[in-house]
């Protein structure tokens, strides 16, 4: 390989890395977004990849497809798709009783110690990745939907 084509090479790799980087692959950026509000989705995004791997993937796996009976996948999750705000309150108060017979009664544990903040990147990642596409999930949405929430 000539040195021309080797900083080709070298370009190519670093732009498709940064780029990976900046944008989670697997993850849904709407194009009608001007510069400050896309670059305040994208941190929502990243910071909530990093959430939902440290405390989700355990169950639901990094791919969001869940494990066999046990823990239900988030790709296309009719929650996620229709009830965001009840999404909101399983991340923050969990399940107390099951409602899928085939789980053999596991519950979503809660996590009261994730701030509103967290909540909101958690959603706006598994919102809008593996091809669910939800758009922005604010803070103040979170906030909203944690006033009434109901023990599921
Ligand atoms: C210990 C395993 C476990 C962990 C950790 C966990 N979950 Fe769950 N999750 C479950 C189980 C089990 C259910 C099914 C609850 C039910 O319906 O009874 C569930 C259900 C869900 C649902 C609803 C899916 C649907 O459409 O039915 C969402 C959304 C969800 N979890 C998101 C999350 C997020 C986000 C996190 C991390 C903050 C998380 N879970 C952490 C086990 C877990």
């Amino acid at each position: 390989m000539n040195n021309n084509y080797f900083s080709l090479f070298s370009i190519c790799f670093l732009m498709l890395g940064c780029n990976s980087h900046q944008k989670p692959a697997e993850s849904y950026f709407p194009e009608n977004f001007d510069d400050v509000s896309q670059i305040k989705y994208a941190q929502y995004i990243i910071q909530g990849k990093i959430l939902y791997n440290a405390n989700c993937s355990n169950c639901h796996q990094h791919s969001g497809q869940g494990f066999r009976n046990l823990y239900p996948a988030l790709i296309m999750s009719t929650t996620l798709t229709n009830d965001i705000g009840s999404a909101a309150c399983l991340i923050k108060y969990g399940t107390k009783k099951s409602k899928k017979a085939s789980n053999l009664n596991i519950l979503m544990p809660a996590q009261t110690e994730l701030s509103n903040l967290e909540i909101a990147e958690i959603l706006t990642y598994i919102g809008n990745s593996w091809g669910n596409q939800k758009g922005f999930i604010s803070v103040n949405n979170v906030a909203k939907y944690l006033v009434d929430c109901t023990p599921h």
